[in-house]
This record gives C-alpha cells, structure tokens and sequence, in this order.
C-alpha cells in the first residue's frame, strides 16, 4: 500500500512540510491561497484524499463535510480551535477528528500576557504619541495606565492556555479567579479562586480574559448584558475567538470608559474585521497572532503529523477532538 494521500490547504513551515512528505503523499497549496468550500471539495475528490489537513481559515461546514468523498477518513485541524469545522457533521459521517491543542498553550498564554500589559499600560496610545513626533518633556500626571499587580484577573475557562496565563499574571502580583462550568481539583487549580457563575466572576473582577471554545453558548456572550456586570474601568483581553463578542457592545464600551481598554488578537470575520476598532485608542490590536513563534508553529505541526501518522498506522490518535 502506498502513502496516504494527504491534502494540505494552507503553507506550513518548511520543515514541518517536509516532515509531512516523509509519510504522506502531499497535495499542497504552494501559492499559499485561502481556499474556498469548493475548492477543497474539488481537490479531496480529484486526489482520492484520505486525509485533509486544514486550518482556521478553512470552512468545512456541513455541506462541505458532506460533499467530500468517502476516501476521506480523518480531517486535523493545524490549531486548537475548531470553530471552522462542523465536527456534528463529520461524526456523522464516520470521519475521524484531530487537533493540536498542546503545542498552542505557551505562545498563546504569551500573548494574552502581552494584550494584558499593552493594555493597562497604554502601550498603543503612547507608542503613537512617539512615532507622531508628540514627546514633550517627562512630566508627572500625564500618560498613567493602570497596575496589574494586586488586580483580580477573571479567567473565563480554565484549560491549558488559561492555567498558563494564570501561571504568568500570578507573576506580575495578580490574583486569579475563574469560571467554567466544572471545578478544577485543587493541583490544577493552584490557588485560583473558583466561581460557578459568570455574572460571580464578572461582578469581582478587574481584568477578564477569554479561553473559551466556541460553542453555542459562547457565541456572542461577550455582550451589553455581560459587560455591564464588570466594574467601570475594567480590562478586556481576548486571544480565544472573535465570535465570542458582540462588537457593538464592545465598541460600546470601550467608548464610553466604561471598559478602560481592550487587548484583542481575535475578532468576528478576521480578517475583515470591524475597522471601528482602528479609531478607539483604548484597543490594543493583534492580527491573530497567539501562536505565531517559530518553535510553536513547528510544534503545532508535529503534533498534527504525530495524529496522522497513528491514525494510519491504527494507534489511538494523540489529539484527538
Ligand atoms: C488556534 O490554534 O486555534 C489559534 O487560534 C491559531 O493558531
């Protein structure tokens, strides 16, 4: 029997492309394009695909996921969100799912460290004021941010990635509360304090931070109702998905102060993005790049050719969804 056949729809790494080669028989996308429904559909059927490796800018919705041949046997997904794949649909359809939700967690903690201190600090704003030519003498009053340490950081899931910025902001002095629907034993919990409810979590904290999947209830629960529950003045940070807030309410209050500022890498349509944000100073912004580091892009694809490859040798898969 020969290699399985492997349709990669985005670039990878080079080095993890030719990892990929060793194994499977590739059917890459050199020219690096986001492909469409259709395009993917058209590339499983006409290479007998047994396998596809996607990621977040791939759109396999029900009618995709149906309308791929039965060659298909497992869809991994290059990431630890799977909001692009209808996972119902492909259950369904007896396809096997993978991720990589290890590999993310240090670069992804990283950077909602890095949204964190950008924001309390003020780091947009004044980076402007420097690069618009308007440094006056250093003075007192002016240009204050806000201190993290002695804050309460309300960690909205508590995962990999929302102990690993748990670990980090105790660093900085901060104390950790947060929520999810099942309490974490005492080992993983490390200190946090635990809330059985959002509007708990919300009503206590300074700061929030979003590490949540998307799912049905978490879609758009970043609202009017629940920021309303925050104390004015409070941070927001979200490395988890756009699609998990309003943009209006957002915007909303970051207008209106009653948020101070924001720190964002994820946003509702990336990247057509609501260009709202570009004019509020209070919004520290990111293009999506939680895991952009040379070693965890290389990871997140070793632990995707580590799924493939037990898939097909008949071991149980190491990340499975
Ligand atoms: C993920 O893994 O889901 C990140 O958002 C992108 O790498």
């Amino acid at each position: 029997m020969g290699k399985p056949r492997l349709i990669l729809t985005r670039r990878l790494p080079q080095l993890v492309e030719a990892e990929l080669r060793l194994a499977f028989t590739l059917l890459d996308n050199p020219e690096d394009q986001v492909l469409d429904s259709a395009e993917i559909i058209a590339r499983a059927r006409a290479h007998r695909a047994d396998a596809l490796l996607v990621t977040l800018t791939d759109r396999l919705d029900a009618r995709t996921i149906d309308a791929l041949p039965a060659s298909v046997r497992i869809i991994c997904t290059y990431s630890v969100g799977t909001n692009h794949l209808d996972l119902a649909a492909a259950r369904q359809r007896g396809i096997a799912l993978a991720y990589a939700p290890q590999a993310v967690t240090e670069a992804t903690a990283d950077t909602a460290m890095l949204l964190l201190l950008a924001a309390c600090r003020r780091a947009h704003e004044f980076q402007a004021q420097l690069r618009q030519g308007r440094w006056g003498a250093w003075n007192a009053w002016e240009n204050l941010g806000w201190d993290p340490g002695g804050q309460i950081l309300g960690l909205v899931g508590m995962g990999r990635i929302g102990r690993a910025v748990a670990h980090r902001a105790k660093a900085f002095g901060m104390k950790i509360h947060y929520f999810q629907r099942n309490r974490l034993e005492a080992g993983l919990e490390d200190g946090a304090t635990y809330h059985s409810s959002l509007h708990s979590l919300f009503t206590t904290s300074r700061f929030v931070s979003l590490h949540t999947p998307t799912t049905p209830e978490t879609k758009g629960f970043i609202d009017a109702q629940t920021l309303s529950w925050l104390e004015d003045g409070a941070i927001f940070i979200n490395t988890a998905r756009g699609d998990q807030v309003d943009d209006d309410a957002l915007i909303a209050a970051l207008r209106s102060g009653k948020l101070a500022a924001a720190g964002l890498d994820v946003f509702n349509n990336e990247p057509a993005f609501d260009h709202r944000y570009l004019d509020l100073p209070n919004a520290y912004l990111l293009p999506h790049i939680g895991t952009s580091t040379e070693q965890t892009r290389i990871r997140m694809g070793r632990d995707c050719i580590d799924n493939l490859c037990a898939f097909f040798a008949e071991k149980p898969i190491p990340w499975p969804i």
